[in-house]
């Protein structure tokens, strides 16, 4: 697995009883920075490094600038989400780091490389919010495609996605095909297959955004656990100010257009009961999310999140409880 190699012993779990090859809990990351001068305190480069991005589409009046001056630095096995009123920016981001497209001026670096080297050697896993599946082929064939195609031996690649299954509780679905199954299993599915190359790097663009509210929660506390076993780490484009602040280590807030980051919001969540192993049950689990959302942290941290997002209205006069367009509260 390309695992960020030394994740810095300086933000290691307090519970030193962890066996050496036991995933981190999710929170223990250092933070995102929009300074790219302050990503000292890690010994290997950057898992993102984006700096000083600009992003102009069109020209004359017709011209819209998606990105102004943008500069962010994600660790490696870090949590980020990026939350902003819709039109800010944020797929415009996700986009660049992806080399889906590229930047007007300023350079994205994905560990240490360009973004067009990191997608070569694929570094990357991604995510969007349709699941994108192909329909003729079943859930396997659909988790294995990304193994078929880079050449992954047959034996190597039923045991990869068996494991793949594993995690995402699909077992005992590897022969449907996706009409047979829920939003939320097909959505499951897409990042089961976006895990296939053992990513470092995840990228997911409102993954969860068109499922109902329970079905989120509980892929996002299934998120975290797979995080935690893989330790890849994680830009998250999302509307849902509680969704952000569930599963990161920081909250990028965005301002919108032309986009830029208003503020960064270090969570400071202790994820510790969300463990990597698979042996807990998905009730359990559910119940630790569950306890996780009504921590006092979490609680502030959505505060804070809140008020970062109202900086305009609240600037402005208007009210501090209304969120801008495009943001959910709930
Ligand atoms: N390919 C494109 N051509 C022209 N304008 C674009 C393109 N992609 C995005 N934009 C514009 O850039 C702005 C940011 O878009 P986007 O990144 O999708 O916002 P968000 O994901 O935050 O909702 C929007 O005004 C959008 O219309
Ligand atoms: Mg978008």
């Amino acid at each position: 697995m390309t695992q960020p190699e030394a994740r810095p012993t300086s933000v290691a779990p307090a519970d030193t009883s962890l066996p050496a090859d036991s995933a981190l809990p999710a929170g223990t990351a250092p933070s995102a920075s929009s300074s790219s001068s302050s990503s000292t305190t890690t010994s290997t480069a950057s898992a993102v490094r984006v700096d000083s991005v600009s992003r102009v589409f069109g020209r004359g009046t017709s011209q819209v600038v998606a990105l102004d001056d943008v500069s962010l630095t994600v660790a490696p096995g870090e949590f980020v989400s990026l939350i902003g009123p819709s039109g800010c920016g944020k797929s415009t981001l996700l986009r660049l780091v992806a080399d889906l497209d590229q930047p007007t001026s300023g350079t994205v670096e994905v560990f240490g490389r360009p973004a067009r080297q990191a997608r070569l050697s694929r570094e990357y896993g991604i995510a969007f919010q349709q699941a994108g599946l192909l329909p003729w082929r079943t859930v396997r064939a659909n988790v294995e495609l990304p193994l078929t195609l880079s050449g992954t031996g047959r034996g190597a690649r039923r045991e990869r996605v068996d494991h793949l299954l594993d995690l995402v509780g699909l077992a005992d679905f590897a022969d449907r095909f996706p009409d047979q199954l829920s939003g939320g299993m097909q959505q499951r599915v897409a990042i089961a297959r976006s895990l296939a190359e053992e990513p470092s790097l995840l990228l997911m663009d409102e993954p969860f955004g068109a499922l109902d509210e329970m079905t989120r929660e509980h892929l996002q506390t299934q998120l975290l656990r797979i995080c935690a076993e893989t330790r890849a780490a994680v830009v998250f484009v999302t509307h849902s100010i509680p969704e952000a602040v569930f599963l990161s280590d920081t909250v990028v807030v965005m301002s919108p257009r032309p986009g830029r980051i208003r503020e960064i919001v270090d969570v400071g969540l202790d994820r510790a009961g969300i463990a990597p192993a698979t042996a807990v049950s998905t009730a359990a689990e559910d119940a630790v999310g569950d306890d996780l959302r009504t921590a006092d942290a979490f609680v502030d941290a959505v505060a804070r999140v809140r008020t970062a997002l109202h900086g305009d209205l609240a600037a402005a006069g208007g009210s501090a409880t209304r969120a801008p367009a495009g943001v959910d509260q709930r």
